[in-house]
């Protein structure tokens, strides 16, 4: 592994000028690929896990991946989803980006129809977009505003959106102000279940942000290369937050994902970690009318419940919670493995 390319990245992602293309050659994009976007393939394992569980199934059969780099988002979603003869982009403002990730879908997907990008797929009159699914991952805080303006309204004639950034404060709310400019065009397939603007967008929840945690799988805590990498790159590997928005345009949107059925309580998901004390447990609830609150669960409530929260609600983050003041009285698990396969 060639460490001093990594701790290059590393230092430019976290205070580094991004202004420029930083691919210098096909040597950093491979050691990108085997570290930095695995980590980033897991998240969107996760998202993509989700997003079935809550009835997704793609629309399109289109795919671009834009800011694509090594391509660590369309790989996972052609190892989540069959794309047998599906056609796809790469955008990069990186030639060399644009040329590995291609590479290395087919590599996942033989039948992939690629087409070489010389311009931004995103835009003009010949643009797929509103037949594809846009994945977008790890981008925002490399986009200059003004760019960032015109990339929107290019989104929005996007069929599908599925936007994956790191569950940092500053990305993360940056996401949710994206979410609430694409709800004109976009109806939300998920994290969210309404289509609010979000609440932890409102004064006074300045400090908050909708933000998940992937479980990363059994060889980043067994193998001396995820120790040595964390090591040397300065990530803690057991830690994998993400934030993310998964958005189908309006005028598509009838077949858009199910809403939980809940004949008791309220439906709503849980954001970053429950905070766990000694017989209860404190969960920051988004709920299904758009509003957050910060609720308490106590153990002696619904033991169940607490048990579910304990174990870190694996499978899925939504539940349909009984409620009196910011009290848990009963809940239980939605959309979970076992349900979406009822
Ligand atoms: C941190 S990397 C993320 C790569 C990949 N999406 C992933 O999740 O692993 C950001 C990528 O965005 C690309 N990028 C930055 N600004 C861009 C722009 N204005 N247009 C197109 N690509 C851009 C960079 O070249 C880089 O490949």
């Amino acid at each position: 592994m060639e460490w001093t390319r990594l701790e290059r990245l590393r230092d430019l992602f976290l205070r580094g000028d991004k202004s420029q293309d930083y691919w210098r050659d096909d040597g950093d994009l491979a050691a990108y690929d085997e570290v930095f976007a695995r980590r980033i393939g897991w998240k969107w394992d996760s998202v993509l896990r989700e997003l079935v569980s809550r009835g997704y199934s793609p629309g399109p059969r289109h795919l671009i991946d834009w800011g694509c780099g090594s391509g660590a988002a369309s790989r996972s979603w052609l190892e989540n989803f069959a794309a047998e003869g599906w056609g796809a982009e790469f955008w990069d403002r990186s030639p060399l980006a644009r040329s590995f990730a291609s590479r290395s879908a087919r590599s996942i997907e033989p039948t992939l129809a690629v087409s070489d990008c010389v311009r931004d797929p995103l835009f003009g009159e010949n643009s797929k977009a509103p037949e594809s699914v846009v994945l977008l991952s790890h981008v925002v805080n490399e986009i200059p505003p003004p760019e960032l303006a015109r990339l929107l309204l290019a989104l929005g004639r996007a069929a599908e959106i599925i936007w994956v950034e790191p569950g940092s404060k500053e990305e993360s709310r940056r996401l949710g102000e994206i979410r609430g400019k694409l709800l004109a065009t976009h109806k939300v397939l998920g994290p969210c279940l309404h289509e609010e603007r979000c609440p932890l967008l409102k004064d006074g929840r300045e400090d908050d942000w909708c933000h998940s945690f992937s479980d990363p799988p059994t060889e980043a805590f067994t193998t001396g290369f995820w120790a040595e990498a964390s090591r040397r790159l300065g990530f803690d590997v057991r830690s994998l937050p993400f934030c993310y928005i998964a958005m189908r345009r309006r005028d598509l949107a009838d077949a858009a994902a199910r809403e939980p059925t809940v004949t008791s309580g309220r439906a709503g998901r849980v954001l970053g970690t429950p905070r766990l004390s000694k017989g209860f447990a404190r969960v920051q609830i988004c709920f299904e009318d758009g509003k957050v609150e910060d609720l308490r669960l106590q153990k002696r409530s619904d033991k169940a419940l607490f048990k579910a929260v304990e174990k870190g609600l694996e499978e899925s983050p939504y539940l349909a919670l009984v409620t009196e003041g910011d009290e848990v009285l009963s809940g239980r698990r939605l959309m979970d493995k076992d349900e979406a396969s009822t």
